[in-house]
């Protein structure tokens, strides 16, 4: 086998992080809630217009969060895709939710709004929808749905920041919202979230867990004298220096995307134009009718909505078929990757949820079996795709 020489992500680094880390050190505070923290909760709030915002140290502490928030007791239903990463599942079944997984489209990865309302039962507390490669083309009616049946919408945006559904930005539709800087994001502190509150009725409680379950913010704004224990809470906090690290990312976010546009079209032109005898080759005329439909489903999706060139995949016919493509790229050392088994069929949800293992969500196991990620970061050589 070759050495990878295309890996599938590589972290971008803009050259103004180590400077901002410095100035954090140099003002002598380095756990949570400082300069940067606020500077950061700051940019996001105004520039993508969200409610309050807490940086936090994933996506994944920001959706315990949001679990926490919602108060579920054991029983609880919470709707959720089961093509999706583990925490957006973990963190409900963390305060003993049942997780009520729904399919999705079968042509896109996101969940099936007809579905969803059928799952819609007196124990539903909330929908989780997630914004998959940053898309959420029914964001609006999963509002309106929610809010028709008095559930509260989360919005798990790990991918998605940037994105926008009709002029507004996703993160701004839910009750609660999360974003990721894991290093695979387009903007990224190695690790790291944010908690996005839009509905004011959460604030204070959110302050609260966001501090291990104390007051302590109202002490350190000087309107208690002590600070205690008040609320289940965790160390949800981002610390400072890898705010300061996601500060110097956030002031190249404008590059960053362009370089990403310039990625995604790229391989979009690859996928559907003229490209067919060259693949004719090696593949058989199935696979690249598979790819082609793809690109054309993507490209659709993508002009009726502004998405944030997050990530590039396509959908093959077979899993068979994915393997070989995956085999193939390898051989030529370039290292490409598929995602999220289907969680109702997971060891976990076999052994506390087994009712749920045997439901049937064809289109989830479809994009859990065919779906593969091409290598997608801003320092991409140019020849890449052409190598693919
Ligand atoms: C849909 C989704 N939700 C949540 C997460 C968790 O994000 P983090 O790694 O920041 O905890 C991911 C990670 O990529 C994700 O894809």
């Amino acid at each position: 086998m070759h050495p990878v020489q295309i890996p599938f992500n590589k972290p971008h680094l803009t050259g103004k992080e180590l400077n901002y880390i410095q100035e954090a050190v140099a003002k002598g505070k380095l756990s949570g809630n400082g300069f940067f923290t606020q500077a950061c909760q700051q940019l996001l709030q105004k520039k993508f217009g969200f409610g309050t915002c807490f940086l936090t140290h994933s996506c994944t502490g920001a959706l315990e969060m949001a679990a926490l928030l919602l108060d579920i007791q054991p029983g609880d239903e919470v709707i959720l895709p089961s093509f999706t990463f583990v925490s957006t599942a973990n963190a409900f079944a963390l305060r003993g939710a049942k997780l009520v997984f729904s399919d999705t489209l079968p042509g896109f990865p996101e969940m099936d709004l007809e579905q969803v309302e059928s799952l819609i039962n007196s124990k539903t507390k909330a929908i989780v929808i997630v914004h998959y490669a940053g898309f959420g083309m029914q964001i609006q009616a999963y509002r309106q749905l929610a809010d028709k049946h008095g559930l509260m919408l989360i919005e798990d945006a790990a991918q998605a920041i940037s994105s926008k559904v009709n002029e507004k930005y996703l993160g701004t539709f839910g009750d609660l919202a999360s974003l990721s800087f894991h290093e695979t994001k387009n903007i990224q502190s190695g690790q790291g979230g944010v908690l996005i509150v839009n509905n004011p009725k959460f604030l204070e409680r959110a302050r609260i867990i966001w501090e291990k379950g104390t007051d302590r913010s109202s002490f350190f704004e000087g309107k208690k004298n002590h600070y205690s224990w008040i609320d289940l809470g965790s160390s949800f906090q981002m610390s400072e220096l890898s705010a300061a690290f996601l500060w110097g990312q956030m002031q190249e976010l404008e590059g960053i995307q362009a370089r990403r546009k310039a990625i995604w079209e790229g391989y979009f032109r690859l996928f559907t134009v003229g490209k067919s005898e060259l693949f004719a080759e090696k593949y058989d005329q199935l696979l690249l009718k598979a790819i082609a439909n793809l690109g054309q489903g993507q490209a659709l999706e993508f002009q009726k909505n502004v998405g944030n060139y997050h990530l590039f995949y396509l959908v093959f016919d077979s899993f068979q078929n994915r393997r070989r493509f995956i085999e193939e790229l390898l051989s030529q050392g370039v290292l490409s990757v598929f995602h999220y088994q289907s969680l109702h069929k997971s060891e976990f949800i076999r052994a506390h949820q087994p009712e749920s293992a045997m439901l049937e969500l064809p289109n989830s196991d479809i994009f859990s079996e065919r779906l593969v990620r091409l290598p997608f970061y801003y320092d991409l050589p140019e020849d890449t795709k052409d190598k693919i």
